[in-house]
């Protein structure tokens, strides 16, 4: 495990101490990201969002932050999107912010407690582990919080869920929510949410420069590098975000997949799948409108890595927090778009408040 580890002068002593106690019992590699002395006085938020930025892009595991209280560093690497650091002064709060928050930091202040504790505050919290279920859909609504502040700052080394607030999707949903939208405007309006979406969804892909001659110079500007998209709606809700999506991005290949849910084992099983050749080398976006239990859009997903998809996103027009846990959970690396983060599922598996069976309201089969 790498540990990046930081102080400002007030806990560089400290730092010393749990840097030699890390080395001495083989509890990970540490990456020290300073302060170097304690003669000159050091800004803790400089130490903060360096240990910050590390432990959210992945180059380091986990991070410990020291300073005075401890407060300034929390206060400071909590502003990384992705950074989720613990204060903590006592072993059990350390166990538990592992066990419940998922921390991936933790803060002490060395003017607070001594050394000896400080030392198993850090080997408690090291040692346990996030306990997922009910506690993963808590910490996935602070993940959708900070993708709504601002969705495209979090590095995503393990998959995000970008929930867009626009006012523009936000007022088209609430449309589809209602039950007396008739199927004409439902079909339109999911349509015109999917193409909103896309805006978002395809804020990543990589560009590179080309010449261009315009009537007056050659000039530098950007074109989308390489292979672009492939959308792959879900049979059959997903078909109705298709043409939307085309609609701003009209080269995209088209894939589908068709998933049915077995009566006994009440487990999606694939019955129809057909997907561009090139699969491999394209950003794929598998579309579904309602992220319900998660499992279709977890089985639809694994269905496009087994037929070689890598980069893949999810995108749904309303999700439950069950959904979003677990599609997180069985595939970490995959984004998750969506139109809004509704309360849960009821005893039949329908979204609350959510808008009823999409699929029904888009083709009038109800
Ligand atoms: C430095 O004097 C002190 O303010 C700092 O180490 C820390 O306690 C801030 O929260």
């Amino acid at each position: 495990m790498k540990i990046a580890i930081g102080s400002d002068h007030a806990a560089f002593s400290l730092k010393k101490i749990l840097k030699e106690h890390i080395r001495e019992k083989g509890l990970g590699e540490v990456v020290d990201m300073g302060t170097d002395t304690d003669s000159t006085p050091s800004d803790y938020p400089d130490i903060a969002f360096r240990v910050g930025e590390a432990v959210a892009a992945g180059t380091a595991d986990r991070g410990v932050l020291l300073c005075g209280t401890g407060v300034g560093m929390s206060i400071a690497a909590n502003k990384i999107p992705g950074a989720y650091a613990a204060h903590c002064h006592d072993v059990e709060t350390a166990k538990l912010s592992r066990r419940h928050n998922n921390s991936n930091i933790l803060t002490m202040g060395a003017r607070i407690i001594g050394a000896p504790l400080a030392e198993k505050i850090l080997d408690a919290w090291l040692a346990a582990s996030f306990e997922g279920g009910r506690h993963a859909i808590r910490t996935g609504k602070i993940e959708a919080c900070e993708n709504k502040i601002c969705p495209a700052c979090r590095p995503s080394k393990h998959g995000r869920t970008v929930i867009f607030d626009h006012p523009l999707v936000q007022h088209k949903v609430s449309i589809i929510r209602d039950k007396n939208t008739p199927v004409k405007t439902f079909r339109e309006l999911v349509q015109e949410i999917a193409g909103l979406m896309v805006y978002e969804s395809t804020r990543n892909l990589p560009l590179v420069k080309v010449k261009v001659e315009t009537p007056l110079t050659e000039t530098e500007a950007y074109a989308l590098e390489g292979k672009k998209l492939a959308i792959v709606p879900v049979l059959r809700a997903g078909l109705g975000m298709v043409d939307g999506i085309l609609q701003i991005v009209p080269n995209a290949k088209v894939g589908h997949i068709g998933l049915y849910r077995d009566p006994e084992t009440l487990n999606p099983v694939e019955y129809y799948c057909k997907l561009p050749g090139d699969i491999s080398e394209r950003d794929i976006f598998i579309l579904d409108p309602m992220l319900a239990t998660g499992g279709s859009a977890s089985a639809a997903i694994s269905l496009v890595k087994e037929k070689g998809g890598k980069k893949i996103s999810l995108v749904s027009i309303i999700a439950a927090p069950e959904g979003v846990a677990r599609v997180h959970e069985d595939h970490p690396d995959v984004d998750i778009f969506t139109a809004a983060l509704d309360s849960h599922l009821d005893k039949n598996g329908y979204i609350v408040p959510g808008l009823g069976d999409a699929g029904d309201r888009l083709f009038g089969t109800k």
